[in-house]
């Protein structure tokens, strides 16, 4: 049975929806449908965090919040979910420990920032670790943009308010919220709308196979972070969407002691700890992929689905030898994820056929991996380049290698000059890496844009190979780091 409403959790109650446009974004909905006009609309992509609402859904048990981005959220995306905006936190007269702790702080001038940094804190309240580091209270507030307060008074206030155990009204309540939540959990499909226009979250890849099939001219949509873009600022009019969040098994991650198996929908928050533990670098990759807002809704397929020749998992991912997995119909085919990109923007993907599952294997005893994200901004940025190494080492010679870099060139591409030019190379003889570093010129023709000119790429890219050497050579990254150094994070864990 086909269920044709949304459903979420707010303020204690259920509430269904339906008859929306499919790409009613969950902002509008807020500000023009509840009235609740407590978050704001600053960017409208994603980046500033001024309309970040929490999500609470459970996992183990228990209700978990996270923070996203209202502006590029669709309505639909909600359902299942516990909607919390800023409007709810203050419990019978009482401000919640974290609007207490920037006011105490005085962490807020024009206050046009304060409700997308309160509901991001609401959420480090719930979940951070104890005890809460200033590099972490940072992390969780990187996707929060504060022009006029500086951001002392803020981390201050964050470090005060969510250092200790979560005791406020959510927590004392979230035994009923998760049965509510339960109660949502129908393992319906969802279509509202027509064959002409709809927004739908079929519930098992089977159901999500034959609506695509029949309709291979809808948008796929699982995180919306680009997708949302589409329509907030290239106004594109998205007739059809279909949305993967729902569709069970998607979002499973296979781990075993030789490689991840990540199901397309699992998101880049999700990942993020099972991918630190195959490398270190690879757990800075993602602590600087976007923001805690972006990572809590972007997915895995998402990011190598849209083909971005600047998106960081598809390079490091073909650096260690990834697999994609398709389906289409009944059918699935899996294909090396380097040839899963065939030019600018054109990927491997028949119409109706979606993005199963990637498989990323681990490294070997006798392989070093190293990654280097290369943006203006430490926080929440897209690359100008990034480049990712594996060295499979026959003692301290190279015997084999898998670079990629991202930025580079129309998609995300192989360095295989480069790699031709390091085997059987010596890490005790950094005289002899000139060839491989001079390769880079002929893997890449890096175009000129705003981001970083071609001669800027080439340059970064030909030291990045030196510096990937020297760091497997050494071992040690003291010299050649400021931040991310690979002993202070392995000490750490
Ligand atoms: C503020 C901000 C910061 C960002 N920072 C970074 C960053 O640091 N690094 C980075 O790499 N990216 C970054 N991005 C880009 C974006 O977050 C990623 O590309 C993201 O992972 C996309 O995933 P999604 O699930 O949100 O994709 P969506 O927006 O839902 O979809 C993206 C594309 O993939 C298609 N698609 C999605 N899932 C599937 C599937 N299973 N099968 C077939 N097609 C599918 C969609 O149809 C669409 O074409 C940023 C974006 C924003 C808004
Ligand atoms: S309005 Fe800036 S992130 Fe949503
Ligand atoms: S208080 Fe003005 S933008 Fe933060």
């Amino acid at each position: 049975m086909v269920r044709d409403t949304i459903r979420f959790w707010r303020n204690g109650q259920a509430v269904e929806v339906s008859g929306f446009h499919p790409s009613t974004m969950l902002l509008d909905y807020l500000r023009l449908q509840e009235r609740r006009v407590g978050t704001k609309e600053g960017c409208a992509e994603g980046d500033c965090g001024a309309c970040t609402v929490a999500l609470g859904r459970v996992r183990g048990g228990r209700v978990h919040y996270e923070p996203v981005n209202a502006c590029i959220l669709l309505l639909g995306q909600v359902d299942g979910a516990e909607l919390v905006t800023v409007e709810d936190l203050a419990a019978s007269g009482e401000l919640h420990p974290v609007q207490s702790a920037l006011v105490a702080h005085h962490g807020s001038q024009c206050g046009f920032c304060t409700p997308g940094i309160v509901m991001s804190l609401f959420t480090l309240y719930h979940e951070g670790e104890r005890p809460l580091s200033r590099e972490s209270a940072n992390d969780a507030l990187a996707g929060n943009l504060c022009r006029c307060t500086g951001y002392r008074p803020i981390v201050d206030a964050t470090l005060q308010a969510c250092g200790g155990p979560a005791d406020d009204s959510f927590s004392a309540r979230s035994e009923p919220t998760a049965q509510g939540l339960a109660s949502l959990a129908d393992g319906r499909d969802v279509f509202v709308g027509d064959e002409t226009r709809f927004f739908a979250a079929p519930a098992s890849e089977a159901s999500l196979a034959e609506l695509y099939g029949r309709h291979p001219d809808a948008t796929l949509v699982a995180g919306c972070t680009d997708v949302g873009l589409w329509i907030t600022k290239a106004m594109m009019e998205i007739e059809k969407i279909i949305w993967l969040g729902r569709v069970a098994g998607l979002d499973l991650v296979d781990d075993s002691p030789e490689a991840l198996g990540i199901g397309a929908t699992v998101s880049h928050a999700a990942i993020h700890p099972a991918l630190a533990r195959i490398d270190p670098d690879l757990g800075e990759v993602m602590r600087r992929f976007g923001s805690v807002q972006v990572r809590a809704s972007g997915t895995v397929g998402g990011s190598i689905a849209n083909g971005s020749p600047i998106g960081d998992l598809a390079p490091v991912f073909i650096a260690l030898g990834a697999a994609l997995e398709l389906r289409l119909g009944e059918a699935t085919r899996t294909l090396a994820l380097e040839d899963f990109f065939i030019a600018y923007r054109r990927q491997d993907r028949l119409p109706g056929e979606f993005v199963r599952r990637v498989t990323v294997p681990k490294l070997k005893a006798d392989e070093a991996f190293r990654a280097y994200k290369i943006s203006k901004r430490f926080d929440e940025d897209i690359s100008s380049v990034l480049g990712a190494f594996k060295f499979t080492l026959d003692g301290r010679r190279i015997a084999a290698s898998r670079i990629a870099f991202g930025g580079m060139a129309g998609t995300p591409k192989r360095a295989a000059e480069t790699e031709r030019a390091l085997a059987g190379v010596s890490l005790d003889e950094p005289g002899s890496w000139g060839d491989a570093m001079a390769a880079i010129a002929r893997d890449y023709q890096p175009l000129d844009d705003h981001r970083a000119s071609s001669a800027y790429r080439s340059t970064v890219a030909r030291n990045l190979v030196f510096k990937a050497l020297s760091e497997t050579a050494s071992g040690d990254t003291r010299a050649t780091r400021i931040v991310g150094r690979r002993e202070a994070l392995q000490a750490a864990e």
